[in-house]
């Protein structure tokens, strides 16, 4: 892909629609730009009769975001309420599903209501939860405030809580009514939660978008810088990818399986390192096994190989295996979540930049030679 011209700077961004065959009722559109949080009290008014509407959001972002927030609800013209829970993982939990919906009776929210989901993936996957099953469900919207929320959580309507036993045990399928992603809010993330969102648009660049995978290549200053014409061709490319990738495969038949690309290996990474890797690095060092599988089974060639390798690390993520894991750890965790499959193993690879392909042929002997070689 060419540099990015002046064109592409200025180009007006067109929503995203997700299209879902169920019925006409579960397609929403993905807005995407900077200033798209004006548009929502119009988007409200637009819905039939909405009564209240009640923000859930974690602490870090309502000391951002909250108030502003608030303001854009206003022209809406209904009562506004807000709940807020604690920022981090350990919220996407029963308790907190109890609490918050404890909270929502006391605040008389009925089934006209509309929940809004401001955060990242945690207040998302929770929100989301609560709202389908909430008085047997709510319309809900999602504002996804960090990337990994803008390019892959607020995509696609997974809801889900941990449970002690692992992670995302309780969920549902249940799409939002709209997403808003406004870009200029990615200017407070941190740089471990942007790097995070990095790793997805990485993943998409490799399994569906060759030109995007240049564009990561070429354009790594404006991307770091989180320039916001780069941020918004990535988000939008990638929120594409996904939302096409969902019409076809809404629950997880088939298709959806390719998003997976790096998290075989990089799931059992994560759980091998007690998740002290964030899940984007878990994810960086999958993707770099995948492309080294790929190559070892001739799949893929050298160089394509070396150019994913070189972009995962040209954004400071990394693509070897810390010292003190050991192979034996990170195969008992693929082997419990091969059982969590139905006994196969399913590894995404790839025959070039943009052809994933998934296959549980992967012989045990390849898998424990890359393993080994990724380790530092
Ligand atoms: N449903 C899905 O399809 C799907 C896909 C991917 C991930 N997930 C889930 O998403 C969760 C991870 O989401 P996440 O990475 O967004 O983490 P997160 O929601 O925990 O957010 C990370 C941190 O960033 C803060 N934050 C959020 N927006 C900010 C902003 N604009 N500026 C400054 N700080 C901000 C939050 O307060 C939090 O402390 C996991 O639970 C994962 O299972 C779900």
């Amino acid at each position: 892909m060419p540099r990015l011209s002046e064109k592409d700077m200025q180009k007006k961004m067109e929503p995203i629609r997700v299209n879902l065959e169920r019925s006409g009722s579960d397609s929403y559109e993905i807005d995407i730009g900077e200033g798209v949080l004006d548009r929502l009290s119009v988007m409200i008014k637009a819905q039939d009769g909405v009564d209240r509407c009640v923000v859930i959001t974690d602490s870090g972002v309502n000391s951002l975001y909250g108030e502003m927030v608030r303001e854009k609800l206003q022209p809406a013209g209904v009562p506004v309420d807000l709940i807020e829970i604690p920022a981090g993982e350990a919220s996407k939990s029963m308790g907190t599903v109890l609490d918050v919906a404890r909270q929502l009776i006391e605040l008389n929210v009925s089934r006209k209501s509309l929940l809004i989901a401001l955060g990242g993936g945690v207040v998302g996957d929770l929100a989301g939860f609560i709202a389908s099953i909430y008085k047997r469900s709510v319309p809900y919207v999602q504002i996804a405030t960090t990337l990994v929320a803008q390019v892959d959580s607020s995509v696609g309507g997974k809801t889900g809580i941990d449970l002690p036993e692992g992670k995302n045990l309780l969920g549902t399928f249940y799409q939002p009514r709209a997403v808003f992603i406004d870009l200029s809010l990615l200017r407070t993330l941190s740089d471990k939660d942007f790097k995070n969102g990095l790793a997805e648009i990485i993943k998409y660049g490799i399994i569906s978008d060759e030109e995007m995978f240049e564009l990561l290549e070429q354009e790594r200053a404006a991307v770091v810088e989180r320039q916001l014409p780069v941020m918004r061709i990535l988000v939008e490319r990638s929120c594409r990818i996904k939302a096409r990738i969902v019409e076809m495969d809404e629950q997880e038949g088939g298709l959806r399986r390719i998003l997976n690309f790096g998290h075989t290996i990089g799931h059992a990474i994560e759980a091998a390192s007690d998740y002290r890797l964030t899940h984007g690095e878990a994810v960086a060092i999958g993707m770099a096994a995948a492309a080294k599988m790929s190559y070892r089974l001739d799949y893929l060639d050298e160089r394509s190989c070396k150019r994913i390798v070189g972009v995962i690390k040209q954004y400071g993520l990394p693509t070897e295996i810390p010292g003190d894991f050991n192979t034996k750890a990170i195969l008992g965790f693929m082997a419990s979540d091969k059982k969590a499959v139905g006994a196969r193993l399913y590894f995404v690879l790839i025959r070039k930049i943009g052809v994933p392909f998934v296959t549980s042929e992967v012989p045990q002997s390849v898998i424990i030679d890359v393993i080994e070689g990724l380790r530092r």
